[in-house]
């Protein structure tokens, strides 16, 4: 049965408060946050999604229950003092990634955008907790990790012109045509995006599915808020860093299968 106030629900049959333990960083019990936008844009639904994949190690327990507290939020009503979270106003201000995965590429990316803050976004505690031992092995200082569905996170967390960037790399495809009102790039994510950016802000995406880049192709133009730059050969102009400096795990995916990568960028008006 539909529910239209909480698709999460009707679609996620593993409860996550029936999954996963209580603890800091685990998602609260219930009903998850989710806006209505009635803007009359498109808002990603949020597919089904299990909670039970992949299990921590107990090395990476420990790591999680000592550095979440101080790392790590989950979504919640609370916009972020980002220069309280990070200790510093950023020179280069902050970049939001949405669904790091494992945090491969944020991880390599942090240390050369050593003057930027990166909010690494995800559902996945695993991923989280691979990230986050990354980040406290490696001495990571500039990443932070928040965990909850994107849209709501940068409907409810962040301010409107607090970010330079957002990057979204490899989304979930969701290839069948029923599905896809649950992908991320819609015209209402886009327009929630333009509306976090600061003016000069870039919006990064990447994906390897095609029939989701004819998707995001028929939709570059939508958010008058946002300019599109394609792909420029010469990025020397773009202030943030485009190279992801290691193939991601889905990107691998990708390749192995001979996928083309398709990269788009977006700049604030
Ligand atoms: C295909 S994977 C790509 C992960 C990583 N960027 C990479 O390239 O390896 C997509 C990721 O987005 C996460 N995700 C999906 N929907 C999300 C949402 N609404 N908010 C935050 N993360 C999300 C998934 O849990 C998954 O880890």
């Amino acid at each position: 049965m539909t529910n239209p106030d909480n698709p999460q629900k009707e679609n996620n049959p593993t409860n996550p408060a029936a999954t996963e333990a209580d603890g800091v960083g685990a998602l609260p019990h219930g009903r998850p946050l989710q806006t209505d936008f009635n803007d009359g844009r498109d808002y990603p639904r949020l597919g089904s999604f299990s909670f039970r994949r992949g299990k921590l190690t107990d090395n990476q327990e420990a790591v999680w229950e000592k550095n979440w507290p101080q790392l790590g939020k989950v979504l919640s009503a609370e916009l972020i003092d980002i220069d309280e979270w990070f200790g510093r106003s950023a020179p280069n201000g902050t970049i939001v990634e949405i669904g790091s995965g494992t945090g491969t590429s944020t991880a390599a990316m942090a240390p050369l955008e050593q003057d930027t803050n990166v909010v690494a976004v995800e559902l996945y505690k695993a991923g989280h907790a691979k990230l986050l031992g990354s980040v406290v092995r490696e001495g990571i200082s500039n990443v932070r990790l928040i965990r909850g569905d994107g849209v709501e996170v940068l409907q409810r967390m962040f301010a409107p012109q607090s970010l330079t960037g957002v990057r979204i790399y490899f989304p979930d495809p969701w290839p069948k045509a029923r599905h896809h009102k649950r992908r991320i790039i819609q015209s209402g994510t886009l327009h929630l995006i333009a509306e976090r950016l600061m003016p000069g802000g870039i919006l990064h995406v990447a994906t390897d599915h095609a029939d989701y880049a004819e998707w995001i192709d028929e939709l570059v133009e939508v958010e008058p808020q946002l300019e599109y730059l394609g792909w420029p050969e010469d990025q020397s102009e773009i202030p943030v860093l485009t190279d992801r400096q290691i193939i991601t795990k889905f990107e691998g995916k990708g390749l192995d299968k001979n996928h083309v990568i398709k990269e788009y960028l977006w700049r604030k008006k």
